[in-house]
């Protein structure tokens, strides 16, 4: 069984579909839910879902506090979930291949320190794309940048609102988050 971490920030709507649909997954199972925001709605949805919840600040993330809790808790792969902070070096290399994140826009565009939740989508609708998606990508020591290994794209309407486009946008990354993990998983065992 592939003991998946789950790293959030904000509401969490992403890590509650992951949880559910691990909930009874034959090969993986989400068992731990960081957070480094002591308000975030992901300790609520973690809680609500039995899932154990462990909040941690900046400095216990970069001073090792985060990656000897993972280690402690047997953690075999990262999903970052709307988790704005960047991964420490130590972390990403005590799990080569091993983090994924998804990023709300069709990479390399729209990446990068700063680019995270509506920022996002406000920069797209300035440029005046008429397309947007998501990124699914493995996560290396810079913000966006690792190998992608999905994405999905959608319309960027006339008129939109940064608020519209995010709707659109989750709706996207609920349908393929989960799948796409399940898939990693998949390559893992082989
Ligand atoms: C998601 O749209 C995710 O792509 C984005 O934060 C949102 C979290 O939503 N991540 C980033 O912007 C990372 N750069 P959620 O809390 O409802 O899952």
């Amino acid at each position: 069984m592939v003991r998946i971490a789950v790293l959030a920030s904000g509401s969490g709507t992403n890590t509650e579909r992951l949880i559910e649909h691990f909930a009874e997954h034959p090969a993986g199972r989400v068992v731990l839910v960081g957070c480094d925001q002591p308000d975030a709605g992901v300790l609520e949805r973690a809680w609500r879902l039995h899932v154990p919840g462990y909040l941690f600040n900046g400095r216990q993330l970069r001073e090792g506090s985060v990656l000897r809790e993972l280690r402690s808790q047997r953690i075999d792969l990262i999903v970052l979930a709307g988790f704005m902070r960047l991964v420490p070096a130590e972390v990403v290399r005590a799990f080569p291949e091993r983090i994924v994140n998804i990023h709300p826009a069709l990479l390399p565009k729209f990446g990068g320190k700063g680019m995270y939740g509506r920022r996002v989508h406000e920069a797209v609708i300035a440029a005046g794309e008429q397309e947007s998606g998501i990124t699914i990508h493995l996560v290396n020591e810079r913000y966006d940048e690792g190998r992608i290994v999905h994405q999905a794209s959608c319309p960027v309407l006339a008129n939109d609102t940064p608020e519209a486009l995010a709707e659109r946008i989750h709706a996207l990354e609920h349908e393929h988050y989960p799948e796409v993990v399940s898939n990693l998983i998949e390559g893992m065992r082989k």
